[in-house]
Parts: C-alpha cells; sequence; structure tokens
C-alpha cells in the first residue's frame, strides 16, 4: 500500500526510501534492545516498594558486647541464643567455604539443602555431596538434605524454588530448631557479618524478623555495585509460624552487615551454568551471552552478563549506575577467612579479574 504510493508521487519518493530502511531498523532496534526500553522506562510503570526503616549498626572489635546493644536500645542477655543458618545450596561451593568460615565462631547449626535440578528444571550434579570433605570443620554441626526435583517441563521456575524452600523448613525442624533460636534466611552468597550475628544472638529485645543491608559485589570484591542488597533476614524463630522464604518479611533493616557477593564464580564455566540455571531464563536472550570469551571479557569490564539495565525506580538512579560498574582496590572490610587464604581466591581479590579454564 505505502509502497504504492510512495510510487505514485515522485517528489516525495526520497522520504520514502528513508521510512522503507528506518522502519525496519527501528523494528530490528526494539527486538536487540526491547528490554532496555521497558527497563528505562520502569520508574513511569511502577513505584519504588515502601523504604525501610534503617537501623543505624554500631561496631567496632574494642567494644563490648554489653556495650553494643545498649547503643542499639538493646540489653544484653546472660546467655547467647542459639544460632542456625539454613541455605539452598546451588553450586558456589567457594562462597560457600568463605561463608561457614565467617559464621563457624557464632552458628550452632549449619543446614544446607540440595536438589539434583536447578530451579529451572536442569539436572544438576550434588555438588556440596561430592566436596564435603572440603568442610570437616562443619561436620559435627551440619544436618545436609537433599530433596529430588520435580522436573516439570515448562513450570514457572519460581515454582520448583518454593518447593525447595518448603524442603528446608523441614530440615530446620530435624535440625532441631526451637522457639527463639535465631534462624538466618539467605542464599549462599549473601554472607552476614561474622559480628553481626553475635550482636544479634547476644542482645535481647532485637525485633523478630530483620533484614541485613548488605554491601552488593557483582563478579569479585573489585565491582562495589551498591550497598543496598536487602533479602537477607534473621528470625527469631517461632515454630508453626515461622518459613523460610527469601523475599521482604519485615520493615527494619540493619545498617551494614555483611556481603552480596552475585556471580562469584572461579570458572568461566560456572557462569554459564548458574546463567542457564537463573530463575530469570528469559534473560538468556541470545545463545552468543553464553561465550566464554564473552563473558571473560565483560567480567573484566564489570559490565552486566545479560547486557540489561540496572533494575532502578528513578530516572537519576537508573542514569547514574548505567554502563560498566568502576573498579574498587579496597580489600578493607572483607571477610577475615579470604584475606587469610587470599592465595587460594585470588580471583574474589581486586586486580584479578582473569578466570581459570575449567
Ligand atoms: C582497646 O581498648 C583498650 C582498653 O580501653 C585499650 O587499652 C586498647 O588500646 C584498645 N585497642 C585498640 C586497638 O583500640
Ligand atoms: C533426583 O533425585 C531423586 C531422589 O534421590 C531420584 O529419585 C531421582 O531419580 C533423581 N532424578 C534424576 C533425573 O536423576
Ligand atoms: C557503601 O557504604 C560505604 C560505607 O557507608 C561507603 O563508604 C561506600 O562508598 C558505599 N559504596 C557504594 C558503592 O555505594
Amino acid at each position: 500500500m505505502s509502497r504504492l504510493r510512495c510510487m505514485l508521487r515522485g517528489n516525495d519518493i526520497r522520504i520514502c526510501i528513508v521510512l522503507l530502511i528506518a522502519i525496519p531498523v527501528f523494528m530490528f532496534g526494539i527486538y536487540l534492545h526491547g528490554q532496555k526500553i521497558t527497563y528505562f522506562l520502569r520508574p513511569v510503570w511502577e513505584s519504588p516498594p515502601k523504604p525501610f526503616q534503617e537501623i543505624p549498626h554500631y561496631y567496632n572489635e574494642n567494644v563490648t558486647m554489653e556495650r553494643l546493644c545498649h547503643l542499639h536500645g538493646w540489653k544484653l542477655r546472660e546467655s547467647p541464643r542459639r544460632v542456625f543458618d539454613a541455605v539452598l545450596f546451588n553450586n558456589e561451593i567457594d562462597i560457600l567455604a568463605l561463608r561457614w568460615n565467617e559464621l563457624s565462631p557464632y552458628v550452632t547449626q549449619f543446614v544446607l539443602l540440595e536438589s539434583n535440578s536447578t530451579f529451572t528444571s536442569l539436572l544438576k550434579p550434588l555438588l556440596f555431596a561430592g566436596n564435603r570433605h572440603q568442610f570437616k570443620f562443619v561436620e559435627p554441626r551440619l544436618t545436609y538434605g537433599m530433596v529430588g526435583g520435580r522436573f516439570k517441563k515448562g513450570e514457572n521456575p519460581f515454582v520448583e524454588e518454593a518447593y525447595q524452600r518448603v524442603a528446608l523448613d523441614q530440615l530446620l525442624r530435624i535440625a532441631g530448631i526451637e522457639e527463639d533460636d535465631l534462624l538466618t534466611m539467605s542464599d549462599v552468597d549473601e554472607i552476614p557479618s561474622g559480628h553481626t550475628i553475635n550482636l544479634l544472638r547476644w542482645c535481647d529485645d532485637i525485633p523478630p524478623v530483620i533484614h541485613l543491608q548488605l554491601r552488593n559485589y557483582l563478579y569479585s570484591f573489585e565491582y562495589h555495585v551498591d550497598n543496598k542488597s536487602w533479602r537477607a533476614s534473621v528470625h527469631r524463630y517461632k515454630p508453626g509460624k515461622t518459613r523460610y522464604a527469601h523475599y521482604r518479611q519485615s520493615d527494619i533493616i540493619l545498617s551494614d552487615s555483611g556481603w552480596h557477593c552475585s556471580f562469584c564464580f572461579r570458572y568461566v564455566s560456572e557462569f554459564i551454568f548458574k546463567m542457564k540455571a537463573y530463575s530469570h531464563t528469559d534473560r538468556v536472550r541470545f545463545p552468543h551471552y553464553l561465550n566464554p570469551k564473552r563473558i571473560q571479557d565483560i567480567i573484566c569490564k564489570g559490565a552486566d552478563l545479560f547486557d540489561m539495565l540496572p533494575e532502578e525506580y528513578t530516572f537519576k538512579e537508573i542514569i547514574g549506575k548505567m554502563g560498566p560498574t568502576p573498579h574498587s582496590y579496597s580489600a578493607v572490610h572483607l571477610p577475615a577467612y579470604l584475606l587469610n587464604t587470599a592465595e587460594k581466591y585470588k580471583y574474589l581479590l581486586p586486580g584479578n579479574c582473569r578466570r581459570e579454564s575449567g
């Protein structure tokens, strides 16, 4: 139709040619970058969630626990609460070692559940079971569980995830959790700092559910994205009421309580596995996203593996965070175990973005 009209009006022919080229190019642009456009317009279609009430967090290693509790408006207990650290394990072996070493002095029972299915119903090896010998130091305090995947094709990955979290609730009861014990709910890579858990186990009157604000890192501690990770939470366990979850469960958040290291893997193959096993599989929009060379380049740039825009709620924050995350050369507030075993975990420290093959 439009082509016909173009031919009829000879003098408009140039405009027609421009349109004939411009429209397909525009459509192709939408195909490539449609996700970016919707993300950029997010402030228009979505308003931010209710802000957390952020509790100031006081800590210095040379201040007594009584004083620290008092500064938070709490009282020192006569003995600390028991602490249960429960995680759903996927494939983060190194990060698990950091986590358990950081928390070891304060944890009563380590509870770990793994499945032979990813959330996206891919068969996965039982990596923890295969590496259990590396974690002898927690063995007397470990409750390990394995749950078989349901392998339902085409199902929303959040259903498998919810199923595995219910299994974790059962495992916690097997581990012997009781009323008012502390329970941390977080992914393996959301690591509360040891002193945070120590504070919460020693002080009375802490909120029944409190989120932990963690420093967000990407690929390693070289890329400090922001300080806004909030999903990790600590609960005073209530039998029959407390359910293991990874969404927002209270309005209270304790400032500066640890580290969240996303996609902090040793091998490029682990990045590829995680990208495929991720709950948001729609993010791997093109097969070349899984190309090892591309992944390595992106790690060294601090750019985004899925070529997406930052998920923020205001234009100011989206624009402020566009482009790669700047390098950070501070290795000051990091888990002690990481610095004590730096030779083994070099790739997690600033200046070592190249991954080993394997
Ligand atoms: C810790 O406190 C003690 C007693 O107040 C003081 O003697 C010591 O120098 C302090 N140490 C540090 C590292 O600040
Ligand atoms: C997953 O594990 C369950 C429980 O051990 C087992 O019955 C099932 O056969 C496994 N599935 C696959 C595909 O290996
Ligand atoms: C995170 O918080 C610390 C301490 O409050 C601050 O020094 C740092 O600049 C923040 N980093 C980012 C990336 O927001």
